[in-house]
């Protein structure tokens, strides 16, 4: 009987986290669920991420005196970020880091996949 019961509470929950995805998708307008082809494959450090870094980072983490003494802007910079773990941390709003970019809504998921990706292949300068 107990059996039975904790089956039954399995696939209600099943059910119910899979109604809650389905709701995110509409919440986002399918943009999330939109393939992501910028984290597929080798992702281009010039191509990709300079420009994400400058859209979302660069205005406040470049020059003498950039924010919260986090310096980005060149190849070695970024990278070191990425090493530390900031980068991803900050952007992913990770416990233990404070969310980025700062005042600006979370980067899409899409987007910060190809920052992980970029990270997870060895952040190359390409
Ligand atoms: C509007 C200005 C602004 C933008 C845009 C911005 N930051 Fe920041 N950032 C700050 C300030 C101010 C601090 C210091 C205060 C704090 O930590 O919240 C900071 C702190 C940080 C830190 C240290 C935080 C920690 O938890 O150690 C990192 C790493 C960082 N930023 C990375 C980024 C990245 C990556 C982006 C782009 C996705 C970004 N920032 C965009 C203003 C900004």
């Amino acid at each position: 009987m107990k059996v039975i019961i904790s089956v039954l509470l399995l696939s209600c929950i099943v059910f119910i986290s899979s109604c809650y995805y389905d709701k995110e998708d509409l919440l986002y307008g399918g943009a999330n669920s939109a393939p992501c082809t910028d984290s597929v494959g080798t992702v281009s450090y010039a191509q990709k991420i300079v420009p994400l870094l400058q859209q979302y980072c660069y205005s406040c983490h470049t020059g003498s005196f950039p924010s919260g003494n986090e310096l980005m802007g060149t190849y070695t910079s970024d990278k070191a970020m990425a090493q530390n773990g900031k980068l991803f941390g900050t952007v992913n709003h990770s416990t233990g880091f404070s969310p980025m970019p700062k005042g600006m809504p979370k980067m899409t998921t899409c987007q910060i996949a190809t920052i992980r990706k970029w990270i997870d292949t060895g952040m190359l300068n390409n």
